[in-house]
């Protein structure tokens, strides 16, 4: 691995992602195409601005004529992934967006990828590839739908997508699979279940709930908030695609996951007690439609098969991202100042 193309970089993941990399390779060059949606945060980024290792460049992942210049000047070996429309409330308004950018914009960075990689990009009936190149696709546990009380997702388990947002990552997941199948490329896909950590934007259930707590905000709980989560400390799940990276065997999807199920209202709770504010604060409202009600992921392929685990338990994880988002407040005051408050106020009107 030495020059990576890491696509969505400003975004939560792919942020802790390009600071694991700088931190854990010294020898590496980091390309970062993001678009900067409102999603995409340079604030993220600020403190490895003037590291020569690291290259921002703002672009859509759909641009086929951006990502192969990009590959004629970096010459890429790795190519991750995380660049992608990721919030289900807005593939539920909003669908349109998720399947250009999680679906066609996927295929377009495969196939640029495939271009420079095939050792003969003319012989349609080649399956060599260069030695040393990968391709990471940064997929999700909401791939295989909902589970019931008992059960936990396996690799092998069929893909059932409820929600917009799971069916655009679900039908990159084909994509991927079909390049594997019919080209021979080398890739694989991780599904990981759900991320929590520093620079999350508070659209997701933790920073969301963290922020309202702080200014003494309603805590919207969608239905019972008997909804059932496995939580993964990002930077466990960075670890993970390193781990894939480096040992992942071609062709192959791993699951990530920490073990670690929690129901909405738990986690909650412990924000509230942990910000000193009052249950009083929470709200039961409307349900999102489609709620998928439980997911739960099996990672013994990727403990047993590439040795990889979690380092933080949900107690250790949850005390340092509420430390860091107190600890940041400007962080999150700039984000929740701008365009933020519109999104808010759309998304739980009349909820
Ligand atoms: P995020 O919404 O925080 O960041 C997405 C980033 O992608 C943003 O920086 C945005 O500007 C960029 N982007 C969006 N459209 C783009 C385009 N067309 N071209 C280039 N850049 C574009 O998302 P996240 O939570 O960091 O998730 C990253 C990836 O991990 C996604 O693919 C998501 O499906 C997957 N994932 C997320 C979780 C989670 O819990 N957050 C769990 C499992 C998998
Ligand atoms: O499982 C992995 C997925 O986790 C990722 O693929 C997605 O990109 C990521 O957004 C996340 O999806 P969820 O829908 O599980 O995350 P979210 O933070 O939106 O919601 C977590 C749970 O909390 C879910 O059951 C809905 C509930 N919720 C969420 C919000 C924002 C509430 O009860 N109230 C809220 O205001």
């Amino acid at each position: 691995m030495k020059n990576i193309l890491v696509t969505g970089g400003a975004g939560f993941i792919g942020s802790n992602f390009i600071h694991y990399l700088l931190e854990n390779y010294g020898d590496i060059q980091v390309v970062n195409l993001d678009l900067l949606t409102y999603a995409g945060n340079l604030d993220n980024l600020a403190d490895i601005r003037e590291d020569g290792r690291y290259h921002f460049v703002r672009g859509d992942i759909h641009d086929r004529k951006l990502v192969e210049e990009l590959f004629d000047a970096w010459t890429f070996d790795t190519v991750v992934n995380f660049a992608a429309e990721s919030h289900v409330d807005r593939s539920i308004t909003n669908p349109d967006i998720f399947l250009t950018t999680n679906v066609l914009g996927t295929q377009t960075l495969l196939d640029v990828a495939k271009k420079n990689w095939k050792l003969d990009p003319d012989d349609k009936y080649s399956r060599e590839f260069k030695e040393g190149v990968k391709y990471l696709q940064v997929s999700t546990d909401e791939v295989y739908g909902a589970l019931g009380p008992t059960g936990m997702f396996t690799e092998t388990t069929p893909l059932a997508p409820n929600s917009p947002y799971s069916a655009s990552k679900a039908s990159a997941d084909f994509v991927v699979r079909a390049y594997d199948k019919t080209y021979g490329m080398p890739v694989n896909i991780t599904r990981c279940s759900n991320n929590y950590g520093p620079y999350q934007f508070p659209e997701k259930l933790i920073p969301l709930m963290i922020n309202n707590c702080l200014a003494d905000k309603n805590l919207p709980v969608y239905g019972d908030g008997m909804q059932i989560r496995d939580w993964l400390y990002v930077e466990d799940h960075c670890t993970a695609i390193a781990t894939v990276l480096e040992k992942g065997r071609l062709g192959e999807v791993y699951n990530i996951g920490g073990n670690n199920e929690r129901a909405n209202i738990e986690i909650v709770k412990l924000i509230l007690e942990n910000t000193g504010k009052s249950e009083d604060l929470i709200l039961h409202v409307k349900d999102r439609p489609g709620h998928d009600r439980r997911y739960a992921i099996d990672n013994t392929k990727i403990t047993t098969e590439l040795g990889w685990s979690p380092k933080y338990t949900f107690q250790t994880g949850m005390a340092s991202t509420i430390e860091w988002y107190l600890q940041h407040k400007s962080w999150m005051d700039k984000i929740v100042s701008g365009e933020y408050m519109n999104y808010y106020e759309t998304m739980y009107a009349g909820r």
